[in-house]
């Protein structure tokens, strides 16, 4: 595999957009902002291909030798995210359908089925056409397979795809009786004789049957990864050395991130994080997911400079912010900083997106001379290349959950899967805990406490891991309506929560959701706190109570429970407490297991550490609007200024320090 050398530091560059008069310029612009990588030709099918017979390679030609003479190197996109025209006019059955039936439109991008089959050919003929053709260009280092699948298009509901579906179902029932038996199709007498006669679950009077909305998921997941690892096959064929990615989405339901990274050699992901929000805790919890789908360094595919141009307003990114949170990626394992885009386009719905350069062309324009500044400096941080991220703590992330548990039909449409996961990783993250995401079947013995919030869809497998896990003596977190289901939406039976109830200690006889607005009061060890959303009736079954609900026929019953099991601990809270409790519970759940954050810091300073060989380094991240002040342990070398850290630091708003510490010398 191709050995990464620089810390990435680049962009998407259309230059197909932009006069040739302009390229020079841009080049001398790279230069200055320390550009070293960039992704091209994600958006050329149209210019590269006027129809199905022919191709025109004369312009990609000149922006790789261009590219090569300038030692920048190339993220080679493979163009297929946008059919161009004539394609869907050849082929109207290679357009998707939305779920009301209707055809959906050339003229934006991503307008292709995930079945069609004239896609699927015409896609691999190109990325063949182009793997062949730059397999030894200089500029050539990564591939860049088509563009954020299923950003747009993560469902299609043609007939194509529903004869695909049936294909899909029998291969993996073999029998109709299988497929009976998972979907429940006694109920409503939905039983099927014949596999013609199953639907994709699109309209229906009501409820479609929960098996196959989930088994339509996993179909479409499978049918767009299909697409990727057709275009990869062919690619591998000619180098199978350079390393191929596409930009993921992070938390992006359709796509489950972790079947994917599996076929990627490098994770990424675009992050577009609203300015107007100073935590940004989702984008940050979904920079420690991407780098968990492969447990290795990640690249940061694109960010903003400034604002996008899709929300209803859009923020700018003020002065720090865009290298703050630059930083923060690499806090959390990036290895790789990159924007959309490189030029402010000036035609096309984008052009009001910020750019690294914007339509004033200026160099001493603000957002210029920060994305320079930031390249200068990421190149003190070339020593940083594949160092590992270091978390004691996992938090459970698994797509096949989050399907299933925001199915229709459920005790509360107020669970919801990533602000279930966003309620415990805010409260980890001000305690500067460091968290990796682990999904079901991987090992789980490095960490000392795992949280499974909403930890709906348990399979045995799992259960019976998360039980060794614990009689080995790890700390288990979760919470309500966990354990519930197996993988075919079926109950588990005895009690809930059903898969986790043995090492709970629990039996919960019954779920009591809360409206939306109604807030109650639990009693706890550390004062009466709020509870929202959910409650439950719970019994002790060898757990003890650590809070009681304080409402209600409820009022006296436990709220949250810890449970003594092989030499480890299972904590349950049936509700959902407010954040001072869970902030009490956590450092008591986090110091017991000796899990601790690498570095003291003062409130609103982000700490987190990576290490290479005998190298530690930890990243010190002001998000306040205030300076820090605090002590450290020891004299630090800091990477960014090149001196010597002193005991006592001071920190400005924003500000970003990185500290190495190598144990050979200590
Ligand atoms: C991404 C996409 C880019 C551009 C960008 C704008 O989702 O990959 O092509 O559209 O958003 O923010």
């Amino acid at each position: 595999m191709v050995k990464q050398e620089d810390f990435y530091y680049g962009g998407d560059y259309n230059l197909e957009q932009w006069d040739q008069s302009v390229w020079e310029e841009d080049m001398r612009l790279m230069k200055k902002a320390g550009v070293n990588l960039v992704s091209i030709n994600i958006f050329s099918w149209a210019n590269l291909q006027p129809d199905e017979l022919t191709y025109n390679f004369h312009t990609l030609d000149k922006i790789m030798d261009l590219l090569a003479a300038q030692g920048i190197k190339a993220d080679l996109a493979t163009a297929t995210a946008a059919p161009p025209a004539w394609l869907a006019r050849k082929y109207p059955e290679s357009l998707p359908v939305d779920r009301n039936g209707t055809r959906l439109l050339p003229g934006s991008r991503q307008h292709y089925c995930p079945n069609s089959t004239d896609y699927k050919r015409l896609s691999k003929a190109l990325a063949e056409k182009i793997a062949r053709r730059y397999r030894s260009h200089p500029a050539l280092v990564m591939w860049h397979i088509n563009n954020e699948y299923g950003c747009h298009v993560s469902e299609c509901y043609c007939d194509n795809c529903r004869k695909a579906f049936q294909t899909w179902l029998r291969k993996k029932y073999q029998t109709i009786d299988k497929l009976n038996k998972s979907w429940s199709t006694d109920f409503w007498s939905q039983r099927y004789y014949n596999w013609e006669e199953i639907h994709l679950p699109g309209k229906t009077p009501t409820f479609a049957n929960p098996g196959q909305q989930l088994d339509y998921k996993r179909f479409m997941n499978d049918s767009i990864l299909s697409l990727y690892k057709n275009e990869r096959d062919v690619i591998k064929k000619y180098t199978p050395d350079v390393p191929v990615t596409t930009n993921l989405l992070g938390l992006h339901k359709p796509i489950n991130g972790f079947l994917w990274a599996k076929e990627m050699d490098v994770a990424a992901w675009d992050a577009y994080p609203d300015p107007f929000d100073n935590l940004p805790c989702e984008s940050f919890m979904a920079h420690d997911l991407t780098r968990s789908l492969k447990k290795s360094p990640f690249l940061l595919m694109e960010q903003a400079a400034g604002a996008v141009n899709w929300r209803e307003q859009n923020a700018v990114k003020i002065p720090g912010r865009m290298r703050l949170w630059s930083y923060e990626a690499i806090a959390h394992g990036a290895d790789g900083i990159l924007f959309f885009q490189w030029r402010a386009a000036q035609g096309g719905a984008e052009k009001f997106h910020s750019g690294m350069v914007p339509h004033s062309n200026d160099e001493n324009s603000r957002v210029f001379r920060e994305v320079s500044a930031l390249g200068r400096e990421l190149k003190k941080c070339k020593e940083l290349i594949g160092s590992a991220f270091c978390a004691e703590v996992a938090m459970i992330f698994e797509w096949e959950n989050w399907w299933a548990l925001e199915l229709d039909s459920k005790p509360s449409n107020l669970i919801r899967y990533i602000e279930q996961l966003l309620s415990f990783y805010r409260i980890l993250r001000q305690l500067n805990i460091s968290v990796d995401f682990v999904r079901p079947g991987e090992k789980l013995d490095k960490y000392k406490v795992i949280f499974a919030p909403a930890s709906y869809q348990v399979s045995k497998p799992f259960s019976d891991q998360v039980k060794t896990f614990i009689k080995n003596g790890g700390t288990f977190v979760t919470n309500f309506f966990s354990g519930i289901v197996n993988e075919d939406e079926r109950v588990y039976l005895g009690g809930y929560p059903g898969a986790y109830k043995d090492v709970l200690g629990i039996y919960v006889e019954e779920f009591s959701p809360m409206r939306k607005e109604v807030s109650h009061q639990i009693k706890t060890l550390w004062g009466d706190m709020a509870n929202r959303i959910w409650e439950e009736a719970i019994h002790l079954k060898g757990a003890e109570a650590i809070a009681w609900f304080q409402n209600g026929y409820l009022a006296g019953m436990p709220a949250v429970t810890r449970h003594r099991f092989g030499s480890g601990k299972a904590y349950y809270l049936g509700t959902q407490p407010e954040d001072s409790f869970l902030t009490y519970l956590f450092r008591e759940i986090l110091s017991n297991a000796h899990a601790g954050a690498p570095i003291n810091v003062p409130e609103g300073v982000e700490v987190t550490k990576r290490i290479k060989g005998s190298a530690e380094y930890y990243f010190i991240l002001n998000h306040s609007g205030r300076e820090k002040i605090f002590v450290i342990d020891q004299v630090y070398d800091e990477l960014l200024t090149g001196l010597q850290e002193k005991q006592v630091v001071r920190i400005p708003p924003m500000g970003v320090k990185i500290y190495k510490k190598n144990n050979e010398h200590s």
